[in-house]
């Protein structure tokens, strides 16, 4: 059997994740993919039990390890229940955020030490590593506008602007650290441009 596809999605708040996340499902399945849609923090009872505590406002304030060690326990639980599972049996998993997003906002948006992040993430995932990660980039304020627009805003919705514009700037070196798996795509122009892009990036991994 073939070992299925692993696709994560990621971005800042309000770069259009949601949208998009649903319009490469439906592109993955139009070409005859077997694919399960999941996201990051959650995607099994524990772990969106655990996202629950992250994103609620009202806790009491998280450590930022504590918030770290949160983010790697939810995707122990992820990767053994789902993810290695679905990709083992040849499906395709596609990700609302990944480990990009520890990089991105424990990294960059807390400051914590990369080496630590590096080290949980050898520790939890062993050589899982998406094979491909499409990363939307809008400024700043673009994104929070949108955010804000949804209503009550969550526990990192509620950061600072400069808290965001430290996540995007780790996104970015994500980005170039990792050039042949992470495809940069602005999302700040009309969705179908977005749309086309995404294709362009999904269609060799299709064939
Ligand atoms: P979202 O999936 O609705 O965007 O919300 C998840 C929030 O969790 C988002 O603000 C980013 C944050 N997050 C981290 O801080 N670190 C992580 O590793 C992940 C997966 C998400």
């Amino acid at each position: 059997m073939t070992r299925g596809k692993f696709i994560t999605l990621e971005g800042g708040e309000g770069v259009g994740k949601t949208t998009n996340l649903s319009f490469i499902s439906s592109y993955l399945q139009n070409h005859g993919i077997d694919v399960i849609v999941t996201r990051e923090p959650g995607g099994t009872r524990l772990a969106e039990k655990i996202r629950e505590l992250l994103l609620d406002s009202n806790n009491e304030s998280i450590s930022e390890s504590a918030e770290l060690l949160l983010m790697f326990a939810a995707r122990a639980q992820h990767i053994k229940h789902v993810i290695e599972p679905a990709l083992s049996q040849g499906k395709w998993v596609l990700c609302d955020r990944f480990t990009d997003a520890t990089y991105a906002y424990q990294g960059g948006g807390r400051n914590m030490n990369i080496n630590t992040i590096e080290w949980l993430e050898n520790l939890i995932q062993g050589t899982l590593r998406p094979d491909l990660t499409l990363l939307l980039d809008a400024p700043v304020e673009v994104g929070i506008e949108r955010a804000r627009d949804r209503g009550q805003l969550d526990r990192f919705e509620s950061e600072k602007i400069d808290f965001f514009e430290r996540v995007r700037q780790a996104y970015l070196r994500q980005a170039e650290l990792y050039p042949e798996r992470i495809k940069l795509i602005k999302a700040d122009q009309p969705l179908s441009d977005v749309q086309n892009k995404l294709i362009d990036m999904l269609r060799p991994l299709i064939r």
